[in-house]
C-alpha cells in the first residue's frame, strides 16, 4: 500500500515540469535560430490518483509494482505541424544525454484499430531527491495538432461512454480519424509555403 501519496507522486511532478520546461526550451531555440520548430507546443500531467487505482486494477498490477508497471503516471505530449515533424522531434529526444528511451511505439504507421496515431516513447529520466537519483518512467507523445484534435475528443467520449463508446459513433470517430489524416497529408504537401510564410511572419512581428 502506498501511505503517502504526495511523497510517492513528488519526483513525478519534478520530472513533468523539469521535461516541459526543457522541451519548451528545444523550441526557443530553434526560434532564436530563426528555425521553424518542428515542436508546436508541450503539455504534460502527471496521473490522478483515482486513474493509476483504476488502471492498476484493470491491468491486475500489484501497488507495490506501479512504478514500474505502469508507464504513464508522468505523461508529456508534444506536438507538431506535420507528420515529417514528428520524426525529427523522435531523433532530437533519442540524442539527447539526459535520459534513455526505453520503449517506442510508432502508432503512425500502424495506426491503432480506434484510429488513434500517435508516435510513442517511455523514457526512464533521472530525478534527484534527498534520497539520491531517483529513475522514474516517463511516457511521451508525439503527434501531429491533427492527431490530437482526434485523440483528445476519442477520449473525453470514451470517458462519457466508459469505453464502450455507441457503434454509430465510433463508425463517425473513424470517419473523423480518416479526415485527420487527410488533412496531415493536405498540409505536408504545401509545407515549404506554410513554413515560409511562418518564418517572414514571425521575421515582422520581433518588429
Ligand atoms: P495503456 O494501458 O493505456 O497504457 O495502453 P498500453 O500500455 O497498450 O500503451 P499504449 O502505448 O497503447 O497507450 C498509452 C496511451 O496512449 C494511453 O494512455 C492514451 O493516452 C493513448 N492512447 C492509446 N490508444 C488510444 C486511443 O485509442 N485513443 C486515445 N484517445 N488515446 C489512446
Ligand atoms: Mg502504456
Amino acid at each position: 500500500m502506498i501511505e503517502n501519496w504526495d511523497v510517492f507522486l513528488a519526483p513525478y511532478v519534478q520530472a513533468v515540469d523539469e521535461l516541459k520546461i526543457k522541451f519548451k526550451g528545444i523550441r526557443s531555440q530553434f526560434e532564436q535560430h530563426s528555425l521553424t520548430s518542428p515542436i508546436e507546443f508541450v503539455t504534460g500531467r502527471v496521473k490522478p490518483i483515482p486513474s493509476i487505482l483504476n488502471k492498476a486494477l484493470s491491468k491486475n498490477i500489484e501497488l507495490a509494482k506501479i512504478e514500474d508497471e505502469i508507464s504513464d503516471i508522468a505523461g508529456v505530449r508534444m506536438m507538431c505541424q506535420f507528420v515529417e515533424d514528428i520524426t525529427k522531434v523522435v531523433e532530437l529526444l533519442k540524442a539527447r544525454m539526459d535520459f534513455e528511451v526505453v520503449e517506442e511505439r510508432d502508432y503512425i504507421s500502424q495506426k491503432k484499430e480506434s484510429g488513434y496515431r500517435s508516435y510513442h516513447l517511455v523514457i526512464r529520466y533521472p530525478v534527484e531527491t534527498l534520497e539520491g537519483v531517483k529513475k522514474i518512467l516517463v511516457e511521451i507523445q508525439i503527434r501531429t495538432l491533427s492527431m490530437n484534435f482526434w485523440a483528445t475528443i476519442e477520449h473525453s467520449l470514451n470517458y462519457k461512454y466508459s469505453g464502450q463508446i455507441p457503434e454509430n459513433i465510433k463508425q463517425r470517430l473513424q470517419r473523423a480519424a480518416e479526415a485527420a489524416f487527410r488533412l496531415d497529408e493536405e498540409m505536408s504537401l504545401i509545407k515549404d509555403e506554410i513554413q515560409e510564410a511562418q518564418v517572414a511572419f514571425s521575421r515582422k512581428n520581433e518588429g
